[in-house]
């Protein structure tokens, strides 16, 4: 049998366990005094946790409230207003756009075909530019797809301009409240 390398302390309960013993040492300094620093830390931490109003609750709040004001940042630089109007180059690269995404839907004259008209004075979800905006660029549930992706939003503010620039019409078009069916 090697030498024990910790020399064993006496003790009362000598009965044979079949040779094996158990040491009855002291428990080293370090882990002794770290279980004591979670004792004390435990103390401070326990009353800081319920009385300092501190909490993931409370920082979760606080990051949803951070990510609010980020919100309310980007859309505060976003152009509410189209900064194109009146920009001739971009109402025809508008036009292009147009001419071969919109026209499909809405007919090269925007009285509507699978989309209702855009020439007529009824609008479902509003004519301000920051909801036309929207519409194009998040798309609306019946049927209107997404374009922020494949078109950015630069030219979807140069189509809406071009938009903008179709002949207008006072009789109910195609999708408003009141339309007939006889075309435009
Ligand atoms: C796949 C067919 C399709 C294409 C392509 C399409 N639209 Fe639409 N659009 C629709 C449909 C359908 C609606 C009606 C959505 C609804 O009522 O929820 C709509 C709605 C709209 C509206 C809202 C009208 C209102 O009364 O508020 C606008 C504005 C609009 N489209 C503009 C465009 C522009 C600009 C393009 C080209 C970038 C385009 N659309 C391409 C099908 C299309």
């Amino acid at each position: 049998m090697p030498e024990p390398y910790i020399p064993e302390l006496a003790r009362d309960d000598e009965a044979p366990r079949d040779g094996i013993a158990e040491e009855d040492n002291r428990i080293p300094p370090w882990w002794w005094w770290t279980f004591l620093a979670t004792v004390v830390w435990a103390f401070l931490y326990m009353p800081y946790y319920f009385f300092s109003g501190w909490s993931q609750e409370t920082q979760y709040a606080a990051e949803v409230q951070a990510a609010g004001v980020r919100v309310a940042a980007v859309r505060e630089a976003m152009p509410t207003e189209n900064p194109y109007r009146g920009d001739a180059a971009a109402t025809a690269e508008g036009a292009e756009v147009w001419a071969t995404i919109c026209v499909a839907c809405h007919k090269p004259d925007g009285s509507g075909l699978i989309g209702p008209s855009l020439v007529d004075s009824y609008w479902k979800y509003g004519d301000d530019d920051a909801t036309l905006f929207e519409t194009v660029a998040k798309g609306r549930p019946e049927g209107m797809p997404p374009w922020e992706t494949q078109l950015g939003s630069e030219k979807i503010w140069k189509v809406l301009v071009y938009m903008e620039t179709l002949p207008r019409s006072d009789e109910p078009g195609m999708g408003a409240p009141g339309f007939d069916g006889g075309g435009s």
